[in-house]
């Protein structure tokens, strides 16, 4: 049973993935400094699968600590021998992702996103674990002409936070130049991940208050408070902006399956959009939000916000015919799944 490392892993993508991953049967080890997190989401992940009478509590462990520590990842790695279960693989999902706040504090991104995987990449190589799937984003293409993202879109990312993913995605590229290693690195590229597990019981819970459309609108129609949509006047059907919104589990599950790829591979890097092709405005993800659950979501028209784009929407082609996957879950799912999980816990991880 191979062992993966999740840096990361007790945050909204983490979790979920941490979930799929040993439900695939992996046993996994999850270091993350909970600057953004509850380690409760990882208990609740054992919750799920024992109220599915299996008991997964042996198959993770976690390591609070920050992966810009270089001695704290090796002593991972190192314990991980001792006790016999080597990392294997390793998913990076560990870093900050606030747009607007990297604009404030760019050397807190690049010190935590850039420096922090330079040490965890130093440190795989020097543990000779050479597997990595990076969360990288589709942030990295800026304001692109294109209406489907492909892979080979130039890149331009127009903020702190989008050139320090892609400053990661440089370093993994250089780092596979180097013909004497064996690199297997999948560099996926998330469009907008929204939703939360079907139990309610795991979910998005950001500590600082949220900037991304999805937990804005959960707030909005649970505070019953106006939510402001960053403009009517933009060249699309309803006149709001349009983005890929995909399920978190659709996402979690791309992981598993590219992860299972590399394994299968002797040496290799591939960049993958994983994202559903399918484009909704703002207007389009209110209503439906309202549709499904049966609330009111208060919202006003505002100007436009500051390095929007008008439309992000995926061509997933590459990922569907490598890596065999397939978003299945649909926006009324997203929808239903976002909301249940709120009504669940409205503190989020706080009890
Ligand atoms: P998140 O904040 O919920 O998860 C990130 C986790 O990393 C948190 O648990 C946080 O505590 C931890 N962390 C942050 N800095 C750390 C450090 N220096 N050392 C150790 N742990 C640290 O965010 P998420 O939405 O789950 O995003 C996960 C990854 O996916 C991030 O790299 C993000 O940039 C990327 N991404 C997210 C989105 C999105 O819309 N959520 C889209 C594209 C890419
Ligand atoms: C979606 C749409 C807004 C808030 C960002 C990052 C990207 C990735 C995902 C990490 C846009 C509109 C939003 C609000 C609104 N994250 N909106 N009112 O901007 O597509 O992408 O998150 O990698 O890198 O840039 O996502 O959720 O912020 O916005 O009308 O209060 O919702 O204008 O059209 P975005 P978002």
């Amino acid at each position: 049973m191979k062992n993966i490392l999740v840096t990361g892993g007790s945050g909204f993508i983490g979790s979920h993935t941490c979930y799929a991953l040993l439900a695939e049967g992996y046993e996994i080890t999850v270091l993350d400094s909970l600057a953004n997190s509850s380690k409760r989401s990882l208990d609740q992940i054992i919750k799920i699968f024992k109220s599915q009478d299996l008991d997964f509590s042996n198959k993770l462990r976690f390591f609070e600590g920050d992966i810009r520590n270089k001695d704290f990842i090796n002593s991972i790695f190192k314990k991980a021998v001792e006790e016999k279960k080597p990392i294997d693989g390793v998913i990076h999902f560990a870093g900050l992702k606030a747009v607007a706040e990297s604009v404030l504090k760019p050397l807190s991104y690049w010190d935590n996103n850039v420096f922090g995987s330079y040490n965890l990449i130093s440190c795989m190589k020097e543990n000779n674990c050479k597997t990595i799937v990076f969360s990288s984003s589709a942030t990295v293409y800026g304001i692109s002409s294109e209406s489907l993202l492909i892979e080979n879109t130039p890149l331009n990312p127009i903020n702190p936070y989008g050139s320090t993913k892609l400053a990661v995605e440089n370093l993994l590229n250089d780092v596979n130049q180097d013909v004497n290693e064996n690199w297997k690195i999948a560099i996926l590229r998330y469009f907008n991940p929204i939703g939360a597990h079907n139990s309610g019981l795991l979910g998005e819970n950001p500590l600082q208050k949220p900037n991304n459309i999805f937990p804005i609108i959960i707030n909005a129609a649970y505070k019953k408070e106006k939510l402001k949509v960053f403009g009517n006047d933009w060249p699309t059907n309803d006149g709001t902006c349009i983005r890929d919104y995909i399920h978190v589990m659709d996402l979690a599950e791309g992981h598993i399956k590219a992860l299972n790829h590399l394994f299968t591979q002797k040496k290799q890097l591939i960049h993958l959009n994983i994202g559903t092709g399918l484009g909704h405005s703002v207007l389009d993800l209110i209503k439906t939000f309202e549709t499904v659950n049966e609330v009111k979501v208060p919202f006003q028209i505002c100007s436009r916000r500051d390095g929007d784009v008008c439309k992000l929407v995926a061509n997933n082609s590459k990922a569907k015919e490598i890596l065999n996957w397939n978003p299945i879950r649909s926006l009324h799912e997203m929808c239903k799944d976002g909301w249940q999980w709120k009504l669940m816990n409205p503190k989020g991880y706080i009890l």
